[in-house]
This record gives structure tokens, sequence and C-alpha cells, in this order.
């Protein structure tokens, strides 16, 4: 397609075609990714740690995140832009939900938006979806509740697996267009795509979803330190960009750079 839209997504699922979406936090990651052909990306709450530096992700606000997406969404031709609706910007009521939404919308120009939660969510998913905002919700490990579910752990195991399902049923029903699965058994994420009309993207949730998303330094190898057992790197840009500083400077400290050519 010219440009991808929420009918594509869908299409994709009934054709069984995977795809994939990465995040994306400034102009030419955006560029680059919708140049490879990534249908979605996401500006996630996750540019907490991975732009701000911050040790949670529920630190992250509104007026943080309004200008990367901004950046992002003006940056693609092709993908569809979502944007991470920040912790306690739309908790409080579906109204809430709103006008944050709306904020990301008008502000920054994005597609969609996705918020965390289950069936609590359906009121703020409705809302959302019937004021012509696509919703793209967030279940099993969902990082805005580390606090009240004790750590990053794995969701919808054993006797959790029938309310997972019943949420992501929910969601669907009440007008998600998709929905991440995140840290949730391979076969509770399979059961959920099997059961629901809209694209399931897993993030440690096996290989049965529609889609993959990962956080796009851990993908290209950016982030130092232990990677989560989810994470597959597929560039080392850390190693790359430390041997470009390394030799810069000391082009620098040996007075070879500038040169000639680069001397006015
Ligand atoms: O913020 C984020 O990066 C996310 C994805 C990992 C789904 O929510
Ligand atoms: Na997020």
């Amino acid at each position: 397609p010219r440009r991808y839209r929420i009918h594509h997504l869908r299409d994709m699922k009934n054709r069984g075609e995977k795809w994939a979406m990465l995040t994306a936090y400034d102009q030419y990651t955006a560029e680059i990714f919708d140049q490879a052909g990534i249908p979605v990306l996401l500006v996630g709450d996750s540019a907490a740690n991975n732009v701000f530096g911050y040790e949670s992700t529920l630190r992250v606000t509104v007026d943080e995140l309004i200008p990367l997406s901004r950046a992002v969404a003006g940056a693609v031709e092709r993908a569809l832009v979502v944007a991470d609706l920040p912790f306690g910007s739309y908790q409080a009521s579906p109204e809430q939900a709103f006008h944050t939404a709306v904020r990301f919308m008008k502000e920054a120009g994005v597609h969609a938006v996705k918020l965390e939660g289950g069936r609590n969510m359906v009121p703020a998913v409705e809302k959302l979806t019937q004021s012509g905002i696509p919703v793209m919700a967030h279940i099993g490990f969902t990082p805005q509740s580390e606090h009240t579910i004790g750590g990053y752990r794995v969701q919808g195991r054993g006797d959790q697996a029938a309310g997972l399902i019943d949420d992501a049923v929910a969601l669907a029903e009440a007008g998600a267009f998709s929905v991440v699965l995140e840290m949730v058994p391979g076969d509770v994420s399979a059961e959920i795509t099997k059961r629901i009309p809209i694209p399931t993207i897993g993030i440690g949730a096996g290989r049965d979803t529609d889609a993959q998303v990962l956080v796009w330094q851990d993908m290209a190898g950016m982030r130092a330190g232990q990677m989560p057992r989810f994470v597959k790197q597929y560039a080392d840009l850390r190693g790359i960009l430390t041997n470009a500083a390394t030799a810069f400077a000391a082009d620098v400290t040996g007075g070879t750079f500038p040169g000639d050519e680069h001397t006015f």
C-alpha cells in the first residue's frame, strides 16, 4: 500500500502474512525504518529508558513524548505511526484518555495511540475509537503497572490464561485495531491470536502472533548490558559508533583531521 492503514494490518492477518513493528523516537530512525518497509512504528513510552535516560517508563510525560512523536510522524511516508499514552495520562477516565489522545493526534500528527490494560480499559477504547482515534491495546506484562505486578514477570501462565484471553476478546470487541502481547506464554498468545479478528503483536510472546515488535535500540545493538531473553540483536551499532568516535578523536589528536579537502 501507498500508506499503511489499520485495514491493511487486518488484511495481512487474514492472509496469514506476518509483519514487524519497531519503536522509533526521532527523524532518522523513522525515515530508515519506513524505507525498510516496516508497516508500523511505535513512539513508545520506552523513550523513558531509551531516550531520556530515566530508570523507569513511569516517568516520561505527554509533553516529552509529543515532540518525539511529531518527529516520527513527520518523517514517514508509508508507516502507520502509533504513540504510547504515558502513565497517568489516560487511566483516570475515558475523557482523560480522549483529551490526551487528541493532543497526540493534533500536536504530533500520529495516526493511532496505544494504551495498557485489559477489560478495565474497554470504556476508554470505545470512547477513542468512536471518536475517530484508532487504539492499539497492550496486555500481558504492562510496564506501567510494574509496581502492582511486582516486577518484570511473564503474565498469563496457568490460571491467569483465561483472564488474559477474556481481556483480548473484550478489547477487540471494544474496537481496538490490534493488541500487543508482552511476555505471554507462546501457547496462550497462539490461542488469543486464533480467537480475535484483530492482529496480535508479540514481544516475548512466542512465534504465533500476527506481528512482532522490538525496541529498536535492542534490535540494533545500541544499548549496553544484558538483553531480555526475547531480544534478538541484528547489528552492533554500539560497536560501530564506538569505533567511529574513537577514530575521529584519534584523527583530531593526531592532526590528520581536518585535511585539506575539509578546509576552506
Ligand atoms: O514502549 C514500548 O516500547 C512498547 C513496546 C515494547 C510494545 O510498549
Ligand atoms: Na510502552
